[in-house]
């Protein structure tokens, strides 16, 4: 089993990772935080227990984290996910409350337990949102990297940005929270995976899936998740929609789906167009990385520059609709 934890701004991509996190066999699902990014905090933590509510995982701890980004003013991305951040569906809102612990206090505590344990009980953090709470967790409970196998994050592109043409979303959001992760992560040393737009949008589920996903399973998980991806097809008038941070947790299950390269990235934290971006440095030649006018270059992290689509979609589909790995 892997154990996971998802941080989220939940999101209509959001909710097709968690359809996958929840549904899948091997994955143990040990928790699940929240971060205000494409909608506010409120609504994020209902949508993500209205997932888990489908999915009748009553028993995943889920937190309420930070509200608003370290430094920037938060910008939401409500006219992409809707005005309830997940779709606008016609679907029950979960009644449950979340777990009465901040989202810090139950990473803190999940981590500490998985530290406490033998060495494949370490967890994979995936966060698929702005990273202020990851940011927040490594400076104030550092000691719980311990109990951190990996950090996966989608967010970032080595090319084109989506919030701006330099930047993507997650990044931009919050690019304070972005370099502390990098530069946390590097001090406490946990290996770092950037699953970033160069492969978010690959993965995709044709319309007539989704349809046949709501055909069987009208008011089930694949009820859920079919409508999603025709929320999304309907919004971009297209035939096929992308997984999104559901391919992230995919890359967390199955690695060989995704090609990597050890490379510097640095996260521009100023500039009038270019902030928010993540400098993927591939450059070739050593010589300009150790004569470079800014410095060492960071320590690498593994980049995502390609992913296997078509094996990401259709482990989405057979996990979410079939319960099967
Ligand atoms: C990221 O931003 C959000 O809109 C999605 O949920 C995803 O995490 C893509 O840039
Ligand atoms: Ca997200």
């Amino acid at each position: 089993m892997l154990p996971l934890v998802l941080d989220v701004d939940t999101g209509v991509d959001d909710a097709c990772a968690l359809l996958l996190a929840a549904r899948h066999p091997g994955v143990d699902l040990r928790g699940v935080t929240c971060v205000g990014g494409n909608a506010p905090l409120e609504a994020v933590v209902t949508n993500t227990l209205t997932v888990l509510d489908a999915c009748g995982r009553e028993d995943v701890p889920v937190a309420a984290g930070a509200h608003r980004p370290l430094l920037a003013e938060p910008h939401d991305a409500r006219h992409v996910h809707g005005r309830d951040g997940m779709g606008d569906l016609d679907w029950p809102k979960s009644t449950r409350q979340p777990d009465a612990r901040h989202a810090l206090e139950l990473l803190r505590d999940l981590l500490l337990e998985a530290a406490e344990g033998p060495d494949p009980e370490r967890i994979t953090l995936v966060t698929l949102a702005p990273m202020t709470n990851a940011a927040l967790l490594l400076r104030t409970y550092p000691q719980a990297a311990r109990g951190l196998r990996e950090i996966l994050f989608m967010g970032g592109a080595a090319n084109v940005g989506n919030a701006t043409a330099s930047a993507e979303f997650n990044v931009f959001h919050d690019p304070e929270a972005a370099a502390v992760v990098l530069q946390a992560t590097t001090e406490l040393g946990i290996p770092v995976t950037m699953y970033g737009l160069d492969v978010f949008y690959e993965p995709r589920v044709t319309r007539q899936f989704a349809e046949a996903m709501i055909a069987t399973d009208d008011r089930g998980p694949a009820g859920l998740g079919g409508r999603l991806i025709r929320y999304q097809c309907e919004r971009f008038h297209s035939d096929a929609a992308t997984i999104g941070d559901a391919g992230a947790v995919c890359a967390a299950i199955d690695r060989a789906g995704i090609t990597t390269r050890s490379l510097p990235v640095r996260i521009e934290l100023s500039g009038d167009y270019s902030r928010g971006r993540t400098i993927v440095d591939r450059r070739d030649w050593s010589g300009d990385l150790t004569h470079d006018p800014h410095g060492s270059p960071p320590d690498p992290i593994e980049v995502a520059l390609d992913v296997q689509a078509g094996r990401f979609a259709a482990q989405w589909v057979r996990t979410v609709s079939e319960g099967v790995a």
